[in-house]
């Protein structure tokens, strides 16, 4: 199959690659150049484990180009993977989207043939149906669905293990609505073995959404039983391995800690409770969870304020930026507010990371950035641990102030060892 590929941020990039591996042409198009020149190389512009080996081992199946017109003329399906952020409050940006919709409807215009376009972004439900098909139409003056087709294909891909999660998925959704879109999308995916759930449109996004929402909802409820536990002199994760246990609950994002970060759950939690709200039935349990969220970050702050109730001019160790460990990714990390914090109580904050201090240091240049974690933990007068880096757990924490956020089991030597939720 020859595919398109609008835009090769994180979606864009994994899903490019991974159809050239699968034996498709892909061609990626985006309006950075030095984004497409690093692709041409087999270079990932997104930090993700074996994404350059998988695009370098595939060079031949793939193009890069920022003339979209040449893109979906040579191409008989298309991908839209850009980007959907926030606006102010919490609804979706759906701005990248029509844009990108538009121009594929100016080439559809002068195009002959069948067409199939797939949103691949996560979009609120409704919007392939809505925005996506009125910009479309109105750009190609063609008819959705009679002289193209339309497609929602959510992604379910983690950072750090996208690959894997791309190769072994639980399950594909397939939202279509005819049957030539719904053969394009069950011929891509042919070769894999899992459930494959062919659904509408409105009900593949809404998958995506809800997915999130209840991962998202798992994190803050460990989270909010984890600070009862932590009052009672309980360990959180032996409470949890217990309970997960049951089939009908499962054991997964059941780790309590400071909370969820990321591209992905702060932002599609919030567009679901926009989404809600506009339609008069405003949640209660989405709200409690960014509620839950925001407040557990600074816990640690306060736990920490238990043994050294002055903060001002103590110099705090921030050990981990990245929202998660094995991505150099700072998006809604925990650290961020974490920082805020600290430099509110009027202290001067060391941070290290394995990845992320380039993009901390553009959001924070005047705080200190240590050359690696053993010199951070030398000379801060405490040590928050933030991401849980596998490197972290090889560190000598004897005779410190550790307060850790995400269990790091070797950090309990330390002269005083406070978790979060344990
Ligand atoms: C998530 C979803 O897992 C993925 O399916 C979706 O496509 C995009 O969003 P990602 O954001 O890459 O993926 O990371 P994930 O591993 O899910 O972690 C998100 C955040 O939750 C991280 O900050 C992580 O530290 C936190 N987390 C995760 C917990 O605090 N506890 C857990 O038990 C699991």
């Amino acid at each position: 199959m020859k595919i398109s590929i609008l835009g090769t941020g994180y979606v864009g990039a994994v899903t490019g690659a991974c159809f050239a591996e699968l034996g498709n042409d892909v061609v990626f198009v985006d309006i950075y150049p030095a984004k497409l020149d690093m692709i041409r190389t087999g270079r990932s512009p997104i930090f993700e484990p074996g994404l350059d080996e998988l695009l370098t081992k595939n060079l031949d199946r793939i193009s890069a180009t920022t003339d979209t017109d040449m893109a979906i003329r040579e191409t008989s399906v298309t991908f839209i993977c850009v980007g959907t952020p926030s606006n102010p409050d919490g609804s979706i940006d759906l701005r990248f989207i029509e844009s990108a919709s538009r121009d594929i409807g100016q080439v559809l215009k002068e195009k002959d043939g069948w067409h199939t376009v797939v949103v691949k972004s996560t979009v609120v439900s409704g919007t392939t149906l809505g925005s996506v098909r009125s910009a479309l139409e109105a750009a190609s003056g063609k008819v959705a669905f009679r002289d193209f087709g339309l497609a929602s294909n959510p992604e379910f891909l983690k950072e750090g293990s996208a690959l894997a999660d791309v190769f072994s998925p639980d399950r594909i959704v397939i939202g279509a609505e005819d049957p030539r879109s719904q053969e394009v999308l069950e011929s891509l995916y042919d070769s894999f073995d899992c459930p494959k759930l062919v659904v509408a449109i409105p009900v593949a996004e809404m998958i995506k959404y809800v997915s999130n929402a209840f991962l998202a909802t798992k994190i803050s409820f460990a989270n909010e039983i984890g600070n009862l536990c932590k009052t009672m002199g309980l360990d959180t994760a032996e409470v949890f391995a217990g309970v997960g246990l049951d089939a009908r609950i499962n054991p997964a994002f059941f780790r309590s800690g400071i909370g969820f970060g990321g591209s992905c759950f702060p932002k599609d939690v919030r567009a679901l409770i926009a989404q809600a709200e506009a339609a008069g039935v405003p949640p209660k349990i989405l709200s409690s969870v960014v509620a839950v969220n925001e407040v557990q970050p600074l816990r640690l702050v306060a736990l920490l304020k238990k043994h050294l109730p002055d903060l001002k001019g103590k110099r705090i160790g921030v050990l981990g930026l990245s929202f998660k460990p094995d991505t150099d990714d700072i998006r809604e990390s925990r650290a961020i507010p974490i920082t805020e914090e600290l430099l509110k109580e009027g202290a001067s904050v060391i941070a290290y990371d394995p990845l992320a201090i380039e993009s901390f240091r553009r959001l924070y240049p005047d705080s200190t950035y240590a050359a690696s974690a053993e010199d951070l933990i030398k000379t801060a007068d405490a040590v928050l641990l933030t991401t849980e880096w596998k490197e972290f757990e090889a560190l000598d924490y004897t005779g410190k102030i550790v307060i850790d956020g995400r269990r790091v089991p070797k950090a309990a030597v330390g002269s005083i060892y406070e978790g979060v939720c344990w």
